[in-house]
């Protein structure tokens, strides 16, 4: 019986405390795949979780996997331990210790399955270094259903998005600037209206309009390089970069971002930023949005709440991708249908928005 290394995704939040899993999606929507592949294979499964560290155990994954499966599909599975555990798993491509845990996941099995979409964008040993060693093995190797679904997908928000007529939005949040900025500007380039949140809006409302944010989040060591703070300026003049106009405090109090002082705190967008943000919407045929527009972990997700039952009801097609937007879908119960994709990914779908498609997992199996 062949043995097929089945690198995914399962990186899913999980409360130590309570020893429980927070949100399965990212494992429920490969239970089918396990299942299908372990009628006539021995499937060795690999994964990481968290950044690696000793308490990110698989263990709680492995017993809700296993908990949905046959005692014959469970005969059949191997689940390892956080591939983050190996030196080499995150070493650089290539060198020494790459090369070692490569080969030590490469042994394990006769064929490679990558169907990790959310990790696609390492080239980490299980999603680059495994596929290398097969390839001049002569080996099997081949991308999985869920990877397929969300290249699919992904590629036809970003075929809409090369076509003005369709009056793409992008709507961007998330903590740091930084790693936004070119998906930012690139769909600046397609004329694109990209709506900004978070810890990005909370940047340039301080480094390009001069407003005083208080004590919002920003990402202190960032610098704005100067000509790309006179186009972002353009871009916000001409009404294609879009900010939020008022905000929710940390007090949960509503304040117009002219009058925040020194103690405040942008908590969560504001009403009348809303509004303006449903406004926009209206004329739109391609929404895609990627980030909660509050600070998430605090609770605030309200704002992103409500967005989200807006575009709910919208007739455009429509991109959502990012861990904790997509727990708010779940309370929604919004799901992939029709013309609403739900991505299983954070970082690896913003960068294969920028990269037009062109992640190292994907690269690996070319
Ligand atoms: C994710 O959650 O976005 C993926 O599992 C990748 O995790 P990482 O950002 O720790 O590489």
């Amino acid at each position: 019986m062949k043995k097929i290394i089945l690198r995914l995704d399962l990186n899913v939040p999980i409360d130590r405390k309570q020893n429980k899993i927070l949100e399965t999606e990212r494992i429920d929507v490969v239970m089918g795949e396990i299942k299908n592949l372990s009628v006539k294979n021995n499937l060795i499964i690999l994964s990481h979780l968290g950044k690696g560290e000793k308490q990110d155990s698989l263990a709680l994954v492995e017993k809700y996997i296993r908990s949905k499966l046959t005692k014959q599909e469970n005969s059949k599975i191997t689940i390892l331990e956080n591939t983050r555990w190996q030196k080499g798993e995150a070493a650089k491509e290539g060198g020494k210790d790459f090369v070692a845990t490569s080969k030590y996941f490469a042994e394990m099995g006769d064929e490679y399955i990558d169907d990790a979409f959310a990790s696609m964008h390492r080239a980490h040993a299980s999603i680059v270094g495994i596929p290398k060693i097969f390839k001049n093995e002569g080996k099997k190797i081949a991308l999985g259903d869920l990877v397929k679904l969300e290249i699919k997908n992904l590629n036809k928000s970003l075929a809409l998005a090369n076509n003005k007529k369709n009056q793409t939005i992008l709507i961007l949040s998330g903590a740091k600037i930084s790693t936004k900025l070119p998906l930012i500007e690139k769909f600046l380039k397609k004329d694109a209206k990209v709506v900004v949140g978070g810890g990005i809006a909370n940047q340039i409302l301080k480094d390009i309009l001069g407003l005083k944010i208080g004590a919002s989040f920003i990402e202190k060591s960032f610098i704005l390089k100067p000509k790309l703070k006179i186009y972002l300026k353009k871009e916000i003049e001409k009404g294609n970069l879009i900010l939020p106009i008022d905000a929710i405090l940390q007090n949960k109090k509503v304040e117009s971002l002219e009058n925040l002082k020194a103690k405040d705190i942008i908590s969560d967008i504001g009403p009348a930023s809303l509004a303006l943000l449903k406004n926009k919407m209206k004329n739109s045929k391609n929404i895609i949005i990627n980030g909660p527009l509050g600070i998430y972990e605090k609770g605030f997700v309200e704002g992103t709440l409500v967005l989200l039952k807006e575009i709910k009801k919208s007739k455009a097609n429509i991109l959502i991708g990012g861990g904790d937007t997509l727990v708010l879908t779940k309370k929604l119960k919004m799901k992939s249908e029709k013309n609403i994709f739900i991505s299983t990914g954070g970082g690896a779908m913003l960068d294969f928005l920028v990269n037009d498609g062109k992640l190292p997992g994907i690269l690996a199996i070319k």
